[in-house]
Formats: structure tokens, sequence, C-alpha cells
């Protein structure tokens, strides 16, 4: 797999890997019924705000088989997103009536609250990230290259640790993230708050 920075023509192939992935590691389509939401709260922000933290993996036809985007900064980024971002995504997508407990509204709901910008850890591990590899792209090696990549980014640039959010009902991403080397940082409920310093 060859990797790359990711550009803005990427966004409809990055879109459908997020949403292939979407749902704990598996196809979002049929779970949501606007899986597109996933992309636009966990990877089109990021293609926007961070061009220089986002990398792609091509397959052999050069197609996207998988991505990995971030911030090195989860701060500045909530703070830039809340300004340039989320008001207008906001806006396209009203909050559900609140005894909806749908996925697809939990996730609305999600994109209504505050950015999780005061969490605990973010003065050790400021950076964040998010990725995603297409099923047959999967279990080859090339998570741990995007991994690296960015990791050795997060270290050239003098970044002390990286965190991110993991769903409880995702138990081969977590073991993933456990081998490349983060830990439990926080038990959110919903999932676990991982990190590892760089
Ligand atoms: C999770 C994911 C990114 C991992 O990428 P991957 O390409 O499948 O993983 P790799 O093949 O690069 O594995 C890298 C290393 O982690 C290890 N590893 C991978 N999955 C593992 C698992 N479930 N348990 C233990 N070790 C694992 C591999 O053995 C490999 O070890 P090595 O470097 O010592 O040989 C990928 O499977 C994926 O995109 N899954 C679907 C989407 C998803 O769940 N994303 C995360 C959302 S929070």
């Amino acid at each position: 797999m060859k990797l790359r920075r990711a550009l803005p023509a990427d966004a409809p192939a990055l879109t459908e890997i997020c949403v292939r992935t979407g749902h704990r590691g598996q196809d979002a389509r049929g779970v949501y019924s606007d899986p597109d939401l996933l992309a636009a709260m966990y990877l089109l922000p990021y293609l926007a705000l961070e061009p220089d933290w986002c990398w792609v993996g091509e397959d052999e036809s050069l197609a996207p088989a998988g991505y990995i985007v971030g911030t090195p900064d989860t701060r500045a980024f909530s703070a830039r997103a809340e300004a340039q971002y989320w008001p207008a995504l906001r806006a396209r997508r009203p909050l559900p009536p609140h005894d909806d407990m749908r996925l697809q509204a939990r996730l609305t709901r999600a994109l209504h609250s505050s950015p999780p910008s005061s969490l605990p850890f973010l003065d050790s591990h400021p950076a964040h990230l998010h990725i995603d590899l297409l099923p047959q792209a999967q279990g080859q090696g090339h998570g741990g290259s995007l991994m690296a990549l960015f990791i050795e980014a997060l270290r050239a640039a003098g970044v002390p640790g990286v965190h991110l959010g993991v769903s409880a009902q995702n138990p081969r991403a977590i073991a993933f993230y456990r081998h490349v080397g983060f830990e439990t940082l926080q038990d959110a409920g919903w999932g676990l708050w991982m990190g590892r310093r760089c």
C-alpha cells in the first residue's frame, strides 16, 4: 500500500471508507439512516481544517483503501471547528426529539453537544486521530504503517502524546491499539479513551 497525503478530491472515497467501517468497525449502511453523518463528523473536518494531518493508503489501482486523520492539538482544533465547521453542519442536521434513542439520533445529539475539549489528559496527550481501512485492506500491516507515520509526524512536531476514542463494542480495534502501544486513559462508558506517548 502506498501512503500519501490526503487531498480534497479524496473526500468521496474516504467518506465511503468511513461509512463502510463506521459502526464498531463494521459497515454502517443499513444501521444508520444517514451514515454519511459519520464522515461529516469524524473525517471531513480534518480534511478541511487539518490537511497536513491526513494521510491515505492507496491500493494497487491507486484507489484509497484506508486513511488516518487527526490533529496535533485537540483544543485548538475544537475551537476552530466550533467557529468554522460545526455550526453549518448542525444547522443541516437539527436535534432529534429527546425520546428518539435510535443510533442516528444519538449521533446527531453528539454533533450538537460540545466536543470533549476538557478531557483530563489533553496536556499529556494533546493530539487525537481516527483510522479506518476497507475490509480487504485490513490485517496486512497497513494500519500499523499508517499509525507509525502519524506517530512519527507527531514526534517530529514535538507533540508529547496522542489519544483516541474507541467503542467498547469494537474489540478488534482495541486489541490493535494495545498492540501498537496505546493504553486505556479513561473508561467512558460507551467505550475507551486510549492514548500513547509519542
Ligand atoms: C483497526 C484497524 C485500523 C487495524 O489495522 P490493520 O491494518 O487491520 O492492522 P495491521 O495488520 O496493520 O496490524 C498491525 C499490528 O497490530 C496487530 N494487530 C492487528 N489487529 C490486532 C488484533 N485484533 N489483536 C491483536 N493484534 C492485532 C497485528 O498483528 C500487527 O502486529 P505486528 O506489527 O507486530 O505484525 C483496521 O483493522 C480497521 O480499519 N478496522 C475497521 C475500522 C475500525 O475499527 N477502525 C477503528 C475505529 S476506532
